[in-house]
């Protein structure tokens, strides 16, 4: 039996995963460079900077922007999405989710946030989320965001436990790539055309129930 829940946010929790698409799009535009969500796959889960480096690269500007301007663009990017985030509310919540964090909680199966994001205690705040989760990972103690395996691995230490005794629930593609390095069990909440057809995949987080989870676990466990 787990006896751990690593939850990524953006995308999992809450839909903000479009808000920080949105800021990137708006950033990129600003200095030249088009995005679309073909290429957005490749920046979820991805650390505000590395996501920058990526979006430069994107447009062959890679080399146009001194390390004071990089700083400059990143800040303003997260700007755009502070500002798009002030309104979010425990209305925002994904369906299914905090039904499922009340039945981690009776069970006493511990649940950490393994996100990338510096913003995330403010969204666990605004959501209302923050007296469910047992521990934090902070995005700015490793050394190397997903798709390392580092984020899942403090998340797990932070509730006592190693990732191999957890289950670690992901949107992104470079997010199931570190859990599957940190060995926590893989959910994935999205399309196979981009998760992967080898891990257990829901479409909707309606279908994140306790009962599913058991279900998956003792499914790889056999
Ligand atoms: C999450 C999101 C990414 C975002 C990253 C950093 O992993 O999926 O899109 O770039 O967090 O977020 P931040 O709020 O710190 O810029
Ligand atoms: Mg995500």
């Amino acid at each position: 039996m787990f006896k751990g829940v690593l939850f990524d946010l953006d995308g999992v929790l809450t839909d903000t995963a479009e808000y920080h698409y949105q800021a990137w799009q708006r950033l990129g535009k600003e200095i030249g460079i088009t995005i679309d969500r073909a290429f957005n796959e490749e920046l979820k889960g991805v650390s505000r900077e590395d996501s920058l480096t990526l979006l430069l690269a994107h447009g062959g500007k890679t080399n146009d922007f001194t390390s004071e301007q990089f700083a400059e663009l990143a800040k303003r990017k997260n700007e755009y999405y502070v500002e798009m985030i002030q309104q979010v509310s425990p209305k925002d919540v994904y369906p299914g989710i905090l039904a499922l964090l009340q039945d981690l909680k009776k069970q006493g199966i511990k649940i950490s946030l393994a996100s990338a994001s510096k913003n995330g205690p403010f969204l666990l705040e605004k959501m209302a989320l923050m007296p469910y989760f047992d521990g934090i990972a902070d995005p700015s103690a490793v050394a190397k965001g997903k798709p390392a395996p580092e984020i899942f691995q403090l998340a797990a230490k932070n509730v006592g436990l190693t990732a191999a005794e957890c289950i670690g629930i992901e949107d992104a593609k470079a997010g199931i790539q570190a859990i599957i390095a940190s060995c926590a069990l893989p959910i994935g909440v999205g399309r196979s055309e981009d998760l992967g057809t080898d891990i257990a995949l829901v479409a909707s987080t309606k279908e994140l129930t306790l009962d599913f989870l058991l279900s998956v676990w003792q499914s790889a466990k056999v």
